[in-house]
């Protein structure tokens, strides 16, 4: 193992805040991550120097385009996208999906099926339920197994059918960590010609994720969950965005990726989103390119994370009254390192707060994941607190998040 955390930690200066002489101890990052300073760095420089619209003569102009194709090209280094044009960047990873599934309605029309699943965040859920409505679609959803917390692959199987256009799937929970079998599940909608739209936003964090090996054909994630700023990107294989119409101005561009960057793009969070990038491929020990290096860093990323993980849960089953929601034991290649529990009668909210007064940050709820926790039966009574490990996490922030859950189940 190649990381150095020490060095890791130095390179995020959130890591070193205090509140009344308490470190902050972040384990809130599957809603959002904190950055290096280098993506503070690249925002300011951006703002500083090369604040304009696009396609002017002039300096600043030029400088603008060049952040905005550097974004591009760094998101398709990221995913192995197959070029710079297969990227669509955007306010969120909602937004965009609530446009694309306008923009893909277009081609869809009553009696036509999706399929969605209980195990999603709701932004791949409601913008299809949304337009399903709309357009008078058929609706199924992929059942969760609330035994083993994974897609029942199934069922999915007996929904697809020739009137199958869309299946709309996570790569991995936000809520349970599941990491779903997104090859498998591709291979079989595209034996039915249906085309798949994967949400990422939780897994490209934690692994090397590769469109070219889900087989996907659209994949949505967010900068602000890998250590960069509050933005949204969209990733399409190019022959389908061409032939996808987006709504836009009449005097947008019309080509891809163009059409659908709908308006002035936050070309800040351009300029941080390629500095994120840029520093995940920095921790990497080797690698010729900027893609091998992504895909070096992040597996070494993986390997770390799970060994953290490995610890939490194994804390974790020492606790008394403490559920895990969630794969464990021999079987976490399957999962990534976000645990959610309860903890016997104790109000998910109630853990949360004890937590804060320890100056240790988690969320306590559904976390927008509404489908597994209708499913799991704890929608209406509080949701879980979860708990999510990224690379510059460390043993001691796990063990002392271990003692206060210790001290919270004592004494609830
Ligand atoms: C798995 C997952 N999908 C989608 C989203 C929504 O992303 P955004 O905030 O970029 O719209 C989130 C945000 O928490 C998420 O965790």
């Amino acid at each position: 193992m190649s990381l150095d955390p020490v060095a890791i930690r130095q390179q995020f200066p959130a890591l070193s805040l205090s509140d009344d002489g308490q470190p902050r101890i972040y384990f809130d990052n599957p809603a959002g991550t904190q950055v290096p300073g280098s993506v503070a760095d690249a925002m300011r420089d951006c703002l500083l120097h090369a604040n304009a619209n696009l396609g002017g003569p002039f300096p600043s102009s030029v400088a603008a385009g060049r952040i905005v194709d550097q974004a591009h090209a760094a998101m398709a280094d990221l995913l192995n996208a197959n070029s710079s044009d297969e990227i669509i960047f955007g306010a969120n990873m909602t937004t965009l999906t609530f446009q694309m599934s306008r923009a893909l309605g277009q081609k869809l029309s009553a009696g036509d099926e999706i399929i969605v699943t209980e195990l999603d965040h709701d932004a791949n859920v409601s913008p299809w339920l949304l337009l399903a409505r709309d357009l008078g679609l058929t609706v199924h959803k992929i059942r969760l197994d609330t035994e083993t917390f994974r897609l029942d692959l199934d069922h999915y199987a007996s929904l697809l059918n020739d009137n199958t256009r869309l299946v709309c799937v996570g790569h991995a929970s936000n809520l349970l960590g599941t990491l779903n079998d997104i090859p498998r599940i591709v291979e079989q909608a595209h034996a039915h010609d249906a085309l798949v739209f994967v949400d990422a936003v939780h897994s490209v964090p934690h692994m090397p994720v590769d469109v070219q090996a889900l087989g996907c054909d659209l994949l949505a994630c967010s900068p602000y969950k890998f250590f960069g700023p509050h933005q949204g990107v969209l990733w399409g294989r190019h022959q389908l965005l061409q032939s996808i119409e987006a709504y836009r101005l009449r005097p947008a561009p019309a080509g891809v990726p163009g059409r659908f960057e709908t308006g002035t793009q936050s070309h800040e969070s351009m300029a941080g989103t390629t500095a994120a990038v840029d520093y995940i491929a920095s921790l990497a020990s080797s690698g010729d390119s900027r893609r091998s290096r992504l895909r070096q860093a992040l597996t070494e990323i993986r390997e770390y994370e799970m060994q953290l993980c490995r610890q939490l849960l194994d804390g974790l089953e020492q606790i008394p009254g403490l559920q895990v929601y969630g794969i464990t034991g021999d079987n976490l290649d399957q999962r990534a390192p976000t645990v959610s529990f309860r903890i016997g009668g104790v109000a998910p909210d109630d853990i949360a707060n004890a937590l804060a007064e320890r100056n240790i940050f988690a969320w306590a709820g559904h976390s927008y994941a509404v489908e597994p926790c209708r499913a799991l039966g704890i929608l209406d009574s509080g949701g879980v607190l979860r708990v999510g490990i990224v690379h510059y996490n460390d043993s001691a922030d796990v063990q002392y998040l271990l003692d206060a859950l210790g001290d919270i189940a004592q004494k609830p």
